[in-house]
C-alpha cells in the first residue's frame, strides 16, 4: 500500500475507534437512571403531591389529576385514566406527533450524550457566553430563590434545570418537561447525582402544556424556541400558564435585524427545520401576549440570542 493509502487507513481506523468508544460511553451513561435508586413510593407521592394542584391532564381541564397512593403516577379524575410516573419521569407524551429533524435527532441515547457531553463546544462554536454567564443572565431575570415554582420548557437534559433546582431547595418545586425522553433520562441522571429532588420530570410538549391558567409565576426556556414548529402556540401556552408579573427567561438559535447571516440560517431552516427566531418579532408576539419590559440581545457574532419579558 502507498503512503496515501497507509494515511487513510489509519484515518479510517482512528474515526471507527473514536466513534465506537463514544457509542459505548453513550450506552454505559445512559443505563445509570435505570440503575440510580429507584424513588420510593414516599419521595414519588409527596413529588406529584406537591405538582398536581398545578398540573391539568387533557382529559380534566378543569380539575387537578389526583395521586395514586403509591406515587406510580396520576389519575384523571374525569375518566379515571392511569398517567404514569415511571424512573422519574411522568408520561404525559404516550403516543408523540411527528417530529421535525431537529426534535428526532435529539432523542436517541447516543445524540442526547453527544449533545449533553459537547454543548460547551458547540456554545463556543457559535461564540456564545459560557453556560455560567448564560445561568448568570437567566437568574438574573428569574431571581430563582427558595421555595420557587419554576417550569423549565424544553429542559433537556436537565443542565439549567439541576441550576434552578439548587436555588429552589427543598421547599421549591422546579417542573422540567421535554419532548425527548433520552434528554429527559439525562436529566434525571444528573439530578440524582446532585441528589436533588425537588424536580418532576415531565414528558411532554410545549405546544400544550399540561398546567392549569395563571399558574406559574418564573418561566424559563433555553435552547427551546428554535425547535418549535409553531412557536407562536408555545408562546400562547407560555402566556396561558403564566401569571401576572410573571418573568420569562429564554435563549435561541435567533436572527436580529438587518443579519449579516441571514442566508445561512434560512438555509438552516430548510435544511433542518431549525429556526432562527427573529428577536424583534418575538417582542411583538409577546407583547399581544400581555407581556411586557422585553429585552433581547444576540452576543457574539449573533447566532444564539436572549430575551426576556413580564407578563403584564
Ligand atoms: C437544544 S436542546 C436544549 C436543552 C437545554 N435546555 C439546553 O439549553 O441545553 C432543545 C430541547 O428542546 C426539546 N424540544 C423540542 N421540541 C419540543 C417540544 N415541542 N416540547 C418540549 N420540548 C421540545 C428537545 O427535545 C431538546 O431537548
Amino acid at each position: 500500500m502507498n503512503r496515501k493509502g497507509n494515511r487513510l487507513s489509519l484515518i479510517l481506523a482512528l474515526s471507527a475507534g473514536a466513534a465506537i468508544w463514544a457509542w459505548r460511553r453513550s450506552q454505559r451513561t445512559l443505563q445509570t437512571p435505570l440503575s440510580a435508586p429507584v424513588e420510593s413510593a414516599a419521595s414519588a407521592r409527596r413529588r406529584l403531591e406537591r405538582a398536581a394542584p398545578l398540573l391539568r391532564l387533557p382529559t380534566s381541564p378543569e380539575q387537578p389529576p389526583e395521586v395514586l397512593d403509591d406515587g406510580s403516577g396520576l389519575r384523571c379524575p374525569v375518566t379515571g385514566r392511569v398517567t404514569p410516573y415511571r424512573d422519574g419521569i411522568l408520561a404525559l407524551l404516550e403516543t408523540p406527533p411527528d417530529k421535525t429533524f431537529t426534535q428526532r435527532a435529539l432523542d436517541t441515547p447516543f445524540t442526547a450524550w453527544a449533545y449533553d457531553r459537547f454543548r460547551e463546544t458547540l456554545t463556543r462554536a457559535f461564540n456564545s457566553p459560557d453556560f455560567a454567564v448564560e445561568v448568570a443572565e437567566a437568574q438574573r431575570v428569574l431571581q430563582v430563590h427558595s421555595g420557587d415554582v419554576l417550569l423549565d420548557v424544553a429542559c433537556g437534559q436537565g443542565n439549567f434545570t439541576v441550576e434552578w433546582a439548587k436555588r429552589a431547595g427543598e421547599e421549591g418545586l422546579v417542573i422540567g418537561l421535554d419532548y425527548s425522553l433520552a434528554m429527559l433520562a439525562r436529566a434525571r441522571t444528573h439530578l440524582v447525582r446532585w441528589g436533588l429532588d425537588n424536580v418532576l420530570l415531565i414528558h411532554g410538549d410545549a405546544h400544550a402544556l399540561p398546567f392549569a391558567g395563571g399558574v406559574l409565576r418564573k418561566v424559563n426556556c433555553s435552547g427551546g424556541f428554535h425547535q418549535f414548529p409553531d412557536l407562536p402556540q408555545a408562546l400562547r401556552e407560555i402566556a396561558r400558564v403564566s401569571a401576572p408579573g410573571a418573568v420569562l427567561a429564554a435563549s435561541t438559535f435567533a436572527e436580529g435585524p438587518e443579519d449579516p447571516h441571514t442566508r445561512l440560517k434560512r438555509w438552516f431552516k430548510r435544511a433542518f427545520e431549525l429556526h432562527f427566531v427573529p428577536l424583534v418579532a418575538l417582542g411583538e408576539q409577546l407583547a399581544g401576549l400581555g407581556y411586557g419590559q422585553y429585552t433581547w440581545s444576540l452576543p457574539g457574532g449573533g447566532w444564539f440570542g436572549y430575551a426576556s419579558a413580564r407578563k403584564t
